[in-house]
């Protein structure tokens, strides 16, 4: 969202010069959304521009064999970095800033701190991380989780993408894995994101710390049921498992409801996928969340039994995956309260899941947040003003001038 009356070399200024380079890449002009997955086309040019950044910051960048990229600023012999950055890549279709905001806002930090001269005390390095999305192999913050471990990379090497591309095969090699040698030498890990609701509006902000990440997670829900013809079939002798899936799409939403949780399942695939035939099999993809880890898990419990109890009435059958899971991450009680004192700002949780959420578990972390005007992010509708974009690089250099030099 551009912001018109910004004087020339103000911070609103360079902001948009710098993010005006990357709105074209990977952008459908049909839907006006984005399609970076990881380690397509897109997201590469997007890591190339990554490296053009940092060259022209005289930043030397590595990787970690894992898909993640770390741009340096400082001597590895002067202490433990602290960490800033985000991830390039989308969910289909999604925003411009759900990710490339923290990546751009860190480049941009790193510019302020030299202009103001501070010579950090610590190196600071920029990451960008890999697949955080989990839209190309399915397994979100991939590139963290391979990091500190969470992810071994025997299972990341049997992922595949909806195309049967192996993971290895995308990265061009074998994932490394945990990296405690690199993870050692971070002391702290800032994340700038675009803000995924409505509070910073409501609150008449531009820029908030985390409090906390709900825990969350993906199950996989296959209904299996008899692919049969839709117009030879009694409707008394059929074993449809779109029925199945359709009880289980409402029973997740009013379970969800009534917790105070959330309960999604935003992506399908149905076999054989004919509009003659009654569906062999239908897979749903179940994203649930809430507040604390017993009414997740008493959530995602009760749609399992409510649609296993249906499945039987339906004559299909379910069985129910845990893809992926992310414990809840409470921030406010290390860096991130210390932030929100620093730049007294508002404080807020948040539903969505970050490689800050992962890092979190390895290294005292935290997040800001920058104003969204619709409030609506994974969707081409997300937004942010320059001006509030240029206050969060402004936070965030306070933050790394803090981290670095304190
Ligand atoms: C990632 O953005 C997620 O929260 O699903
Ligand atoms: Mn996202
Ligand atoms: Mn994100
Ligand atoms: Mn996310």
């Amino acid at each position: 969202m551009s912001t018109h009356s910004v004087a020339e070399g103000s911070l609103p200024h360079r902001f948009r010069a710098l993010w005006d380079q990357l709105a074209p890449i990977g952008r459908d002009p049909d839907s006006g959304g984005y399609l970076r997955y990881a380690f397509t086309a897109p997201e590469l040019e997007l890591r190339d521009w990554f490296r053009a950044q940092a060259d022209q910051r005289d930043l030397p960048v590595t990787s970690d064999g894992n898909g993640n990229l770390f741009a340096r600023w400082g001597d590895p012999a002067a202490g433990d970095a602290v960490l800033t950055g985000s991830h390039f890549d989308s969910v289909p279709h999604g925003g411009a800033y759900d990710g490339p905001l923290g990546i751009v806002s860190a480049f941009l930090a790193v510019d302020e701190l030299r202009a103001a001269g501070v010579a950090p005390r610590r190196p600071l390095v920029v990451a960008a991380f890999a697949e955080e999305e989990g839209a190309r192999f399915g397994v979100p913050c991939l590139g963290s989780r391979l990091l500190t471990g969470a992810l071994s990379p025997d299972r990341a090497a049997g992922l595949r993408d909806a195309d049967g591309v192996g993971l290895a095969e995308a990265l061009g090699d074998r994932p490394a894995g945990a990296r405690p040698d690199l993870l050692g030498g971070f002391s702290s890990f800032v994340e700038l994101h675009v803000e995924q609701g409505r509070a910073l509006v409501d609150q008449d902000a531009p820029v908030a710390v985390a409090s906390a990440i709900w825990p969350h997670g993906r199950w996989r829900l296959d209904f299996h049921g008899e692919g049969n013809h839709a117009g030879t079939t009694r409707m008394a002798d059929r074993r449809d498992p779109m029925l199945t899936y359709a009880f289980a799409v409402l029973a997740a939403n009013k379970e969800a409801r009534l917790r105070g949780a959330h309960a999604t399942v935003g992506r399908v695939r149905v076999e054989p996928n004919a509009t003659n035939a009654i569906p062999s099999t239908v897979t749903g993809w179940l994203d649930a969340r809430a507040a604390d880890p017993e009414t997740l898990a008493t959530l995602v419990e009760a749609v399992r039994a409510k649609a296993t109890e249906r499945a039987g009435r339906d004559g299909t059958r379910l069985t129910c995956t845990e893809e992926s899971a992310t414990p809840l991450v409470a921030f406010d009680g290390g860096l991130g309260r210390r932030l929100a004192t620093l730049l007294d700002a508002p404080v807020l949780p948040t539903g969505a899941g970050h490689d800050a959420g992962v890092l979190a578990g390895h290294l005292p972390t935290a997040m800001l947040f920058v104003r969204n005007p619709t409030g609506v992010s994974h969707s081409p509708a997300e937004a942010a003003t320059d001006t509030d974009c240029a206050a969060g690089v402004t936070a965030l250099a306070r933050v790394l001038t803090e981290l670095t030099c304190g």
